[in-house]
């Protein structure tokens, strides 16, 4: 993909070079230029209309005069009436045809009765792209977008607020595009499966691996995406009817569900069946889709290509419409994935379904929307096949118009009818403007990751660092790509890891790895003398998205293309310890770093973004404080040969002798870095004094009935309780434990600290998770300082756990709070005495 990147003074150096020598040793030394941005104009207003719209919004007098039609003749443009008038007239307007012709991301619209065509097919998962046809496009006035990091890299912050800024700064892109001819308002992120298995080719995309982490990741993102006035709080409804609550773009979560095998040997995301219990399905797969659209108000589902136990996802009525629809109260449209519904009759060949056939059994369980691309001719199902599924008798016209209202109502709820004044004023000045960039760096800066800092070889003294050598691959040290990771738009600019740590020092020495040049002895040689001439030697190492993408499973978890060799090599030649910074999505077994003493540090820079050269020198010298926590388990290698990749069961399994997944299950010796690792320049202590324990007494009512629980063998309570267990979904819910945990910064510099929550059931409870991520919170804390964090937990949601039978339970006895980790932890029981 084509990036507007502007000239920067690391690409003339390294063009000067002859060729042959661009992959030799390079020694630069440079005047530090500042790195130029190719910023759009500002204020530029483009023409309206630069992807065929001539109007900012649908019920425009002017518009309808255009078209020889006198818009008071339409009810549904009479802003006087609610929602469900309007849309009921518009579906009431069209003919069949026209309504089916309007099922599918390509909608035609019906220029007969006003109503324009759309685009639906938007994606916007960490900034703006332009992936999907012409919905959204860069070019004349928007040349790029700004980039944020990739997903699971800002995830790493663990901060709720960064999260809710990044979707605001991304949802006021879309409005200032939209305002210019560039963009639509539906966007089909973020994307919440849980990274189940390190193996997954799509963790960059997703916050990580823990149900919780990524439902609160959705949540943040979703509201700062939709809501009108971004606020810090209000995960709730404020009394407005959920179905008319204005949005500023439309957000959906994805895909639903238990989608996470893409491509891993013989396994294929079109023709897997995910086997899945109901216990996973409650506690891992559906959890944050469930907050996504309770606490999110998500005004989009995806639904997956795979089946679960057998059903398509997206041909799934229990799925679609009695749970994302009825039970958790969905405001808005489901999508399928693009070709979901072609996919059960061409790859899946389920039922041996006609395309009809497909179509009806989607549309009746509950999809509204169909995405399809063009494939021997035919392009989406539900425009294809729609007027055939009704005239056959397979569907009823009502179900059509039922799909109809579900779309129209969230497009007139963003203001496509209507307009939306609070946002009209905003052009190409609020696309990459430099609080947005500045976010961008940020968001790179709070998710890079210290996994290792021996004998505090980090941060590098720039007062007395003249000179640094860096060595790598191009891809990762010249980085212009590989920190822009998938669904990418075109960048505002990208500053390179070299560009960033060239401005830090005098001096900076390059050694380019690629094309064979430190495979051989003569190429280790070279790299070698590299660092050998410079006061520290910086590796930045990593995968790419050949490694690990959409379509792309990795097989194994090791550095790729020798990197492993060559970087030892260096640490060998290198008179100092030096520091390894990786850029990956997924967790990379770099147990030879980690055991190896020359090599002092080691960074997760994740793929931070279009700015992610600056926040990867702001973190090596010291004018950055990392704080990220690795939001998934780092495995060694031999982790892949103990469970096959398309194993869905969470809990090791002793029959099988799988070993269990994420750190609620796995308890073997085979992590590297735990999930919730992360390192800093100062250290943290924690004191609480009201850590001391509790208990909270339950009265059980008349009409509740209390569970059975799955004991440890020989661990049963004996006399067995009474109550063993609280059936939440039949309970009030109103009990909780408050505590307060103070985080004191007893090193030498300021710096920011997550306090993550967990908690464990009572000892005796067999098959339950070790422990369970509940609440977080990143701080600051000055140096010498200390802050007070308070948390109040909820019994039934964060005691509780999910039994064997899918009822999600709070088990009678004492469970444990564990505040912390790396060794920095406080932990006390709460004691849950159910009273019958
Ligand atoms: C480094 O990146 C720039 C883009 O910033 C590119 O033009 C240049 O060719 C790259 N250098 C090398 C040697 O690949
Ligand atoms: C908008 O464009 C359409 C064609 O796409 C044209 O028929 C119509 O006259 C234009 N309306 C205005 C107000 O310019
Ligand atoms: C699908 O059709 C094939 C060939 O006609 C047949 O063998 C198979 O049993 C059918 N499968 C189902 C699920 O009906
Ligand atoms: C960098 O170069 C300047 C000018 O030559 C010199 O004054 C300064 O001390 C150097 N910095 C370091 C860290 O050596
Ligand atoms: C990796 O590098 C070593 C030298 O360290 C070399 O012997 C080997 O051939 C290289 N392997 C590949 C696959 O390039
Ligand atoms: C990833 O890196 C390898 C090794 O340098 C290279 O062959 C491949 O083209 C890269 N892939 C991408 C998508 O950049
Ligand atoms: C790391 O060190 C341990 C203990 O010294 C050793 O058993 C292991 O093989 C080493 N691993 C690597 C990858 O060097
Ligand atoms: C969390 O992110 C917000 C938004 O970028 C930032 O202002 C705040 O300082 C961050 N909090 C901490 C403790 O780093």
């Amino acid at each position: 993909m084509p990036l507007a990147i502007s000239p920067m003074a690391s690409a003339s150096s390294f063009r000067q070079l002859p060729p042959f020598l661009a992959a030799l040793l390079c020694a630069i030394a440079m005047a530090t230029t500042s790195s130029a941005a190719t910023v759009p104009a500002a204020g530029r207003r483009g023409p309206i209309g630069t992807n065929g719209k001539n109007y900012t919004k649908v019920c425009d007098p002017a518009r309808f005069a255009s078209l020889g039609l006198d818009m008071s003749r339409f009810r549904y443009c009479d802003a006087s009436l609610p929602y469900g008038d309007r849309v009921r007239d518009l579906v009431g307007q069209l003919t069949l045809d026209e309504k089916v012709s309007n099922l599918g991301d390509r909608a035609d619209g019906a220029p007969r009765v006003g109503l324009p065509h759309y685009r639906w097919w938007g994606e916007a998962l960490h900034g703006v792209s332009d992936v999907g046809p012409w919905g959204t496009w860069f070019g004349d006035v928007v040349p790029g977008a700004t980039s944020f990091p990739l997903v699971i890299t800002t995830a790493a912050s663990f901060n709720e607020t960064l999260w809710r800024s990044v979707g605001a700064a991304v949802s006021t892109e879309i409005r200032a595009m939209y305002n210019l001819g560039h963009a639509e308002l539906t966007y089909w992120s973020p994307n919440i499966n849980v990274v189940r298995d390190p193996r997954w080719g799509r963790a960059s995309e997703t916050p990580g691996e823990d149900p919780f982490l990524v439902g609160r990741y959705a949540v943040n993102f979703v509201r700062g995406m939709q809501d009108i006035v971004v606020s810090g709080a209000g995960d709730g409804h404020s009394g407005e009817d959920p179905f008319s609550r204005p949005i500023k773009v439309s957000s959906c979560c994805k895909h639903f569900t238990a989608y996470d095998v893409d491509a891993w040997f013989d396994a294929d995301r079109l023709t897997f069946d995910a086997e899945v219990q109901e216990r996973d399905m409650v506690e891992t797969f559906e959890r944050p889709f469930e907050m996504c659209i309770r606490e999110g108000d998500a005004s989009c589902v995806m639904c997956s290509y795979n089946r679960v136990n057998g059903v398509p996802a997206c041909a799934d009525a229990r799925l679609l419409s009695e749970t994302v629809r009825n039970q958790w109260q969905l405001h808005g449209y489901i999508v399928s994935d693009c070709d979901s519904v072609r996919v059960m009759v061409r790859d899946a060949k389920w039922l041996n379904f006609t395309g009809v056939e497909a179509t009806a059994a989607s549309m009746k369980a509950g999809l509204d929307l169909d995405c399809g691309m063009f494939w021997e001719g035919v392009k989406d199902f539900f425009t294809t096949y729609g007027v055939d599924a009704v005239r056959q008798g397979k569907i009823k016209e009502a179900d059509v118009d039922n799909a109809l209202a579900n779309v129209y109502t969230t497009l007139m709820r963003l203001g496509f009818f209507d307009g939306m004044p609070e946002f009209e004023s905003l052009g190409a000045k609020d696309v990459c403007s430099e609080d947005h960039m500045e976010l961008a760096a940020d968001a790179a800066r709070q998710g890079m990751v210290l996994l290792k800092n021996d004998a505090k070889r980090l941060p590098l003294d720039p007062k007395r660092i003249n000179s640094v050598s860096l060595v790598g691959l191009l891809q990762h040290i010249n980085a212009t790509d590989v920190m822009l990771g998938d669904y990418r738009g075109t960048p505002c600019r990208v500053v390179t890891p070299y560009n960033a740590i060239r401005k830090m020092v005098n001096s900076t020495n390059v050694h380019a790895c690629d094309n064979g040049a430190c495979d051989t002895a003569g190429g280790l040689g070279r790299a070698a003398k590299t660092a050998k001439i410079s006061d520290a030697t910086i590796v930045i190492a990593g995968l790419n998205m050949s490694v690990e993408k959409e379509s792309n499973d990795r097989e194994d978890l090791l550095l790729p293309w020798n990197q492993t060799s060559w970087i030892n090599a260096v640490a060998e030649a290198s008179p100092y310890p030096i520091v390894l910074v990786i850029m990956s999505a997924g967790g990379v077994d770099v147990s030879f770093a980690q055991n190896n003493s020359k090599i002092g540090a080691i960074v997760w820079a994740g793929y931070p973004g279009e700015e992610g050269g600056t926040a990867i020198a702001d973190v090596l010298f010291g004018k950055h404080n990392p704080g990220g926590r690795l939001p998934l388990t780092w495995y060694k290698n031999e982790y892949v040969n103990q469970i096959p990749m398309t194993s869905m069961a969470l809990r090791p399994d002793a029959a099988l002798g799988y070993p269990g997944r994420t750190y609620k299950f796995y308890s073997g010796p085979s992590v590297l870095y735990p999930f919730g690792h992360g390192l800093s320049y100062t250290t943290f202590t924690y004191t609480s004094t009201t850590t001391t324990g509790a208990t909270v007494t339950i009265p059980i009512a008349a009409w509740e009935h209390c569970k059975l629980l799955t004991y440890k063998p020989g661990a049963a309570p004996s006399p067995s309780p009474a109550c063993p267990a609280l059936n939440v979904a039949s309970h009030r819910c109103d009990e909780s434990v408050s505590f307060a945990v103070t985080v004191r910064n007893s090193g030498g510099v300021a710096g920011d600290h997550v306090v993550p929550v967990y908690t464990s059931p009572p000892a005796e409870v067999g098959d339950a998770p070790i422990k369970q991520l509940v609440a977080f919170r990143r701080v600051f804390v000055p140096a010498g300082g200390a802050v007070e964090v308070p948390f109040t937990l909820n019994v039934c949601k964060d005691l509780a756990i999910v039994e064997e039978t899918a009822y999600t339970v709070v088990p009678s006895g004492a469970s444990t709070v564990i505040v912390g980790d790396d060794g920095l932890a406080l932990s006390f029981k709460v004691t849950i005495h159910l009273a019958v």
